[in-house]
């Protein structure tokens, strides 16, 4: 095996079982360790039993270099089978296929002597603006989760490991080395953290990357709190956390934050202040031991199956064409414009229906094995359509755009069905910047209004990484098909969609909004001097349209087929205190085979936190011939049901009546059913500073308080306490310590003290019906 440095070390060879690492290695060999060997390899040393490990991106595909090498997508790489990048991925809605994709990244990863790959990616999209959202699954941690989860646990199965990345809160790129992400602890857990938390206790990764940006003021790198108390000692990781390539910039305190592995390399010059740092007895020695035990233990689960594996390329083609047809969103498809029939004329208008847009720029980007262009697909599956090809812009910037409108205009008119082609060009998104409109290219625009108005029916297919907007043009067309970057062969898929070789069943994993103004981090994004808010909380997409009832152009979860689906039978059933069951039928109505995604949200009853109209809180993607029915069960566990409750530091469950939703989409509500939990019977302590309400409130000392202030109370005093409801509603907010002193009768401080004792015992729970 070659190595990207040129020495003669071999890469991810080398002794796994071994010594382990102690006392008998030298203070500057440990050190040595800590960080890589270059850009895409780890150090080795035979003495300790770490062999060299080769770690690549990225989330899609193999991106290995063994000559020039670069971590932003410059120079070549070793050619890889591109799969669709993770926007795609997400609307397949679908935990099996990113499974099956995982196993085919795996094998090719092995085929090319990569141990680790730097991916999934798992960062929420909070703006649609971020330059790296294709590389990002949805604006909905549960889902990103699933899908993650299902990524990893593929990818795993061939004996490589995963980086799960970037932990945590980055969003943006946006000055994305240095801003703090200033998010408020209930947003982290519930929106920011989940889906590395889903990740790491489900599929237990074998590392986690940490991101560039601060996290409230700390460097991810350098966050404590981030890398050991919430990812090792609260979801329990046991593996290796690496740096995002060139994240560190305090070395010392990252290793003591739980940063194990640097990367790239550096020459040696962290190594060196680590070493200082222990000599000095500014940080403990056994700190590097740790960090080398988990190098050590990470070698030895991704090198232990390792041998020679030889990939089918043309196989890993086909899964990458199945895959991106099953992550296709049929947006719209008026009086049945699609599928394409099978005879007459069409019109294919747009560059890149023969130069497929098909990845997103920056590290991720792969060396694609081939590429299969819209136009050479469709006129391989239409044998009988006669189809004529028009430009109709440019993406170089040096074309005459009127002339070429012109001919595709004139060419529409001729044929009578137009398909057009169109999205973002590479220099439109990319990870290192982000997008500063939702807009599609202004000659594009043009373009499909003058074809609409010439065409008798018109198609369009967008190709996009981050969401566009679909204003000025989307009403003047029959059929919209969303198929964001669908990998290399995406020609291929798009042609199975339009002329009905696949029936959609892609779903969206994010909203596409009216206009950037409506969107929910439009105040706060990207931020402003080295600090971006997170103001709109967790309210997050969807969650935000659908509480605050800002309409949309397309809501999360929307996805049409060519066939049709009935759901029936909704029911639902508690199996505890606070988790639940969800069941429906599900039945193909149509004339063709298809793939539905049941859909289950819950609304929360009144809590002591805003919460979101609805969120998701379980999918699954079912299979059916025409006429077939299934019954598809949703487990809806606590997590379901919780929030973040930042007065205990902790997740709880309300008590009261949910209401848990079959969604056709977030904002489609197509059935609901009731579900009452008693929730967890956590009740405060009382000090003299809780209020009048939580006294009285309090299930065990308040009825013991409002028993003695009755029995030491005249009848007129109780009679006149009992009329005046209104002043008892205006001291409610009161602590008690002033409220007592407008009591009538004292109350014994002892007393007080009894009931503050009282309230610190733990209460029974009770359990839900
Ligand atoms: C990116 C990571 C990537 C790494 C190595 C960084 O710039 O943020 O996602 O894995 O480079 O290429």
């Amino acid at each position: 095996m070659d190595n990207a440095s040129g020495d003669d070390t071999p890469v991810g060879t080398g002794p796994v079982a071994g010594t382990p690492v102690d006392g008998t290695l030298g203070l500057d060999t440990k050190t040595t360790l800590l960080s890589g060997r270059d850009l895409w390899s780890t150090e080795h040393c035979e003495d300790a039993g770490i062999p060299s490990l080769v770690l690549c991106d990225g989330p899609h595909g193999v991106r290995r270099q063994l000559s020039e090498a670069d971590h932003l997508g410059i120079h070549r790489s070793e050619p890889a089978t591109c799969f669709p990048p993770a926007v795609a991925l997400a609307s397949s809605w679908d935990p099996e296929l990113l499974r099956r994709l995982g196993e085919a990244l795996g094998r090719e990863a092995r085929s090319q002597g990569v141990d680790v790959l730097l991916g999934p990616g798992v960062n929420i999209k909070r703006s649609p603006l971020c330059g790296r959202n294709f590389e990002y699954f949805s604006e909905d941690p549960y889902l990103s989760g699933v899908l993650g989860a299902a990524h990893v646990n593929g990818v795993q199965s061939q004996g490589v490991g995963s980086s799960v990345k970037h932990f945590a809160a980055n969003n943006q790129e946006t000055d994305r080395m240095r801003v703090s992400a200033d998010v408020d602890e209930r947003t982290l857990r519930e929106i920011y953290f989940p889906a590395f938390e889903r990740i790491v206790t489900e599929a237990r990764p074998a590392t986690v990357m940490c991101s560039y940006n601060k996290v409230n003021g700390v460097y991810a790198s350098e966050n404590r709190r981030l890398l050991t108390q919430v990812l090792r000692e609260e979801w329990g990781f046991d593996g290796l956390v690496v740096s995002d390539w060139g994240a560190v910039s305090d070395r010392v305190a990252a290793l003591a934050a739980g940063l194990d592995l640097e990367m790239p390399g550096n020459g040696g010059g962290t190594d060196a202040e680590i070493a200082a740092a222990v000599r000095e007895g500014r940080l403990e020695e056994a700190v590097v031991d740790t960090a080398l035990e988990r190098l050590r233990a990470l070698a030895r689960r991704v090198r232990a199956e390792a041998d020679a594996v030889t990939v089918d390329h043309e196989e890993q083609h086909m899964l990458a064409r199945e895959i991106a047809a099953d992550s296709l969103v049929l947006l719209k498809n008026q009086d049945g414009a699609l599928p394409l029939a099978a005879a007459g004329g069409v019109a294919l208008i747009g560059e890149f229906a023969r130069t497929l847009r098909y990845q997103g720029g920056g590290s991720s980007h792969v060396n694609a094995t081939r590429v299969d262009s819209v136009l050479d697909e469709l006129r391989a599956q239409l044998p009988d359509v006669e189809i004529e090809f028009a430009q109709g812009y440019d993406i170089t910037g040096e074309a005459d755009t009127r002339l070429l409108r012109e001919e595709a205009v004139a060419l529409a008119e001729r044929s009578g069905t137009a398909v057009l082609v169109i999205g973002l060009r590479e220099a439109d998104e990319s990870e290192g910047f982000d997008r500063e409109h939702l807009e599609l290219p202004a000659d594009q625009v043009e373009l499909v209004r003058a074809v609409a108005a010439a065409a008798r029916r018109t198609v369009v297919v967008l190709l996009n990484g981050g969401v566009v907007s679909l204003e000025g043009w989307h009403d003047d067309v029959d059929a919209v098909v969303e198929a964001w970057l669908p990998g290399q062969a995406g020609g291929g898929a798009v042609a199975d969609v339009l002329t009905g070789r696949v029936n959609p069943s892609g779903h969206l994993a994010e909203t596409i909004p009216f206009r950037l103004q409506d969107t929910p981090s439009y105040l706060n994004f990207p931020g402003e001097q080295g600090h971006v808010r997170y103001g709109e909380g967790v309210m997050v997409g969807y969650r935000y349209y659908e509480t605050a009832d800002v309409p949309v152009r397309y809501p999360f979860g929307h996805g049409l087929s060519y066939t049709a689906f009935e759901q029936s039978d909704f029911r639902v059933s508690a199996t505890g205190a606070d988790s639940a069951t969800a069941s429906v039928t599900v039945t193909n109505t149509g004339d063709r085979f298809g793939k539905h995604v049941v859909q289950v949200y819950v609304t929360s009853p009144k809590r002591p936190v805003t919460s979101p109209a609805r969120e998701l809180r379980g999918f699954a993607k079912v299979a059916l011939a025409p006429g077939e029915s299934t019954v598809v069960e949703i487990a809806l566990d606590r997590r379901a049901f919780a929030f973040w409750d930042i007065t205990r530091d902790d997740w709880t469950v309300a008590g009261g009546r949910y209401d848990v939703q079959l969604g056709e989409n977030a904002s489609d509500i197509v059935a609901s059913a009731p579900l009452d939990l008693a929730g967890d019977q956590l009740a405060k302590p009382l000090t003299l500073d809780s209020t009048v309400e939580e006294w009285f409130g309090h299930p065990a000392s308040g009825p013991a308080l409002m028993e003695a202030m009755a029995a030491g109370m005249t009848e007129e005093q109780a009679a006149a306490a009992a009329e005046n409801q209104d002043a008892m509603r205006m001291v409610a907010s009161m602590p008690m310590r002033q409220f007592l002193g407008f009591l009538p009768v004292p109350i014994p401080d002892e007393f007080l003290e009894q009931l503050m004792e009282m309230s610190r015992a733990p209460l029974a729970t009770a359990v839900g019906s």
